[in-house]
């Protein structure tokens, strides 16, 4: 790239002995050629950036002229923009209104469909899979960004990990889950707790899930002990209480299971309510807080 930059640079000098029209146009083509070397400096979610850097050479971005910096070697220039509410901070949960349009939710759906089984769990010493059936009663499947080739999941998973500053490679594959009808997920934690499940190569820290549909009534993303509420309540797991998160298509939520300091959030305990109306769909990816060598 940086011969490209240099070629073009000698022509700029040559052009400015020409007529003022000649010049205007060396201008235009030096910024496409400037635009361009960033591009290439990136060569994960390229495509993602091109469509976005032209609409900022146009100024297009919804009306406003975004102005990019330099930047460095690894990083891109494109400006993004996130709308996002703070839902809590006892877990730190986060919410992204609109992060993905309806076609891409629809295309995950589609693609996802065919490929459902029932959802398994991570089995403490003791539990068998017949004495925690009740637990999580959805359908779901894993899936990795690349195999769905439309390309709506790795465009998710590349605005995720901008979103969360958590490179990609930390990230599970994508599960994604239906729930039918009266189907829930009790609340539970998303991290391993050595104590219980066994010592652990890496933790997930964070979860991020994307709503791939609305739900007609219940199916809310729920945190019983939000604030450290009701934790001294003798809650039972199966009860839809605390802060809830009603699903809307294309909205995002994002929370974290690990305090800043690497412990875990007891705040973070969450489920998923019972769907009274419609179907739930949801895109979850757990983010570990080393690479995942198993995506
Ligand atoms: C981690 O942070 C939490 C919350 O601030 C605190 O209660 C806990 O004692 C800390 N643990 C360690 C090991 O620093």
């Amino acid at each position: 790239m940086k011969s490209r930059k240099g070629k073009s640079t000698v022509g700029l000098r040559y052009k400015l002995s020409l007529p003022v029209v000649l010049v205007c146009c060396m201008v235009f083509f030096l910024a496409g050629f400037w635009g361009s070397s960033f591009i290439s400096q990136d060569d994960k979610g390229s495509s993602i950036n091109e469509g976005l850097h032209q609409q900022q050479l146009l100024g297009a971005n919804g009306g406003e002229k975004a102005v990019s910096f330099e930047h460095g070697e690894s990083g891109n220039s494109e400006i993004s923009s996130f709308s996002f509410q703070v839902l809590s901070w006892k877990p730190r949960a986060v919410l992204f209104p609109n992060f993905a349009s309806k076609e891409t939710c629809e295309a995950i759906i589609a693609f996802s469909r065919s490929r459902l089984q029932p959802s398994a769990l991570a089995l403490r010493k003791g539990e068998t899979v017949d004495s925690t059936k009740d637990i999580r009663t959805s359908s779901g499947t894993f899936v990795r960004a690349k195999e769905e080739k439309t390309g709506a999941l790795d465009w998710v998973e590349e605005k995720m990990a901008r979103a969360t500053m958590i490179p990609r490679a930390h990230g599970e594959a994508f599960n994604i889950l239906r729930y039918e009808f009266g189907q829930k997920y009790n609340s539970h934690y998303d991290v391993f707790d050595p104590a219980e499940y066994g010592p652990q190569n890496s933790q997930r820290m964070a979860s991020f899930l994307l709503y791939l549909s609305d739900v007609g009534e219940g199916g809310e993303t729920m945190f019983p002990f939000e604030n450290y509420e009701n934790v001294n309540i003798g809650y039972d797991y199966k009860e839809c209480i605390g802060l809830k998160v009603k699903p809307r298509q294309g909205d995002a939520l994002l929370f974290y299971s690990m305090l800043p300091n690497g412990t875990f959030d007891k705040a973070a305990l969450h489920g998923s309510c019972p769907v009274i109306k419609g179907e739930k769909w949801v895109a979850t990816k757990w983010i570990r807080d080393k690479p995942v060598s198993f995506r």
